[in-house]
């Protein structure tokens, strides 16, 4: 099946180190045909090159990276967590590639992999709820940024993919945490994995919410002019159908 699927996609894309032990957690490709549909991602858009760098991240030789115990256990915790951290990783390589940031591809993906690893520092419960969280649970989760800070350091990681981690909560207005940054203080990497996340989250199934259609995410992040960076809103925007 991989075979098939490699020779449609003209892609050399080997079973992933993730992948070996069971069939039952979804895999990579099956996870980009889905947010290929459900974002309807343009066919000439380079979703074949950012698939390949994710590749290159989940594959055999990255097994002896520090960071490697960290996407292991992500992989194996919440389907719809491991999920999202694929999709926001191909949708920010996505939008990198468009913007030609080719030679940060690589951390851009990892930090992107990893944006959201400070959750599995928080009870599943609270990660999970299908309710609207308590200030408590709240305080816990809006954590998880630092959380994911504290987790990774001493991993190797650079400081592309360390921003990511850090920031993908802050928003151009000052209203994100953890540091309530303003516009030009996160940096452009950091600025497009914040988009990535919130299409994402927006467009997909959570337990505690019903997901979105992509228009109609588009519209209403156009009309946030002032927490998302709307340049990079419309450099996604040309990569759809
Ligand atoms: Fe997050
Ligand atoms: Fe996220």
């Amino acid at each position: 099946m991989i075979e098939n699927l490699n020779k449609i996609n003209g892609l050399d894309i080997k079973e992933s180190a993730l992948d070996k032990e069971d069939g039952s957690t979804p895999k990579l490709l099956e996870i980009s045909r889905e947010l290929q549909a459900n974002l309807k991602i343009s066919g000439s858009s380079p979703l074949d090159s950012v698939l390949q760098a994710i590749t290159n991240i989940l594959c055999d030789a990255s097994q002896n990276e520090p960071w490697w115990d960290h996407v292991y256990t992500l992989r194996h915790y919440i389907d719809w967590l491991y999920i999202h951290s694929i999709n926001v990783s191909i949708i920010s390589l996505m939008i990198a590639e468009a913007l030609d940031l080719k030679p940060q591809l690589d951390d851009i993906a990892l930090g992107a992999i990893l944006h959201d690893i400070g959750k599995l520092a928080i009870p599943k419960k609270i990660v999970q709820k299908p309710g609207k969280l308590n200030e408590e649970e709240q305080f816990y989760m809006r954590h998880h940024c630092e959380l994911g800070l504290s987790m990774t350091t001493g991993c190797g990681l650079s400081g592309i993919s360390v921003d990511i981690i850090e920031q993908h909560h802050e928003r151009l207005d000052g209203s994100g945490y953890p540091r309530g940054l303003t516009d030009a203080q996160i940096p452009l990497h950091a600025r497009i994995v914040l988009m990535a996340d919130v299409i994402d989250a927006m467009t997909s199934y959570r337990p505690y919410k019903k997901p979105k259609q992509i228009e109609d995410v588009v519209g209403e992040l156009r009309r946030e002019k002032s927490k998302y960076p709307q340049d990079i809103l419309e450099v996604f925007r040309s990569l759809l159908l």
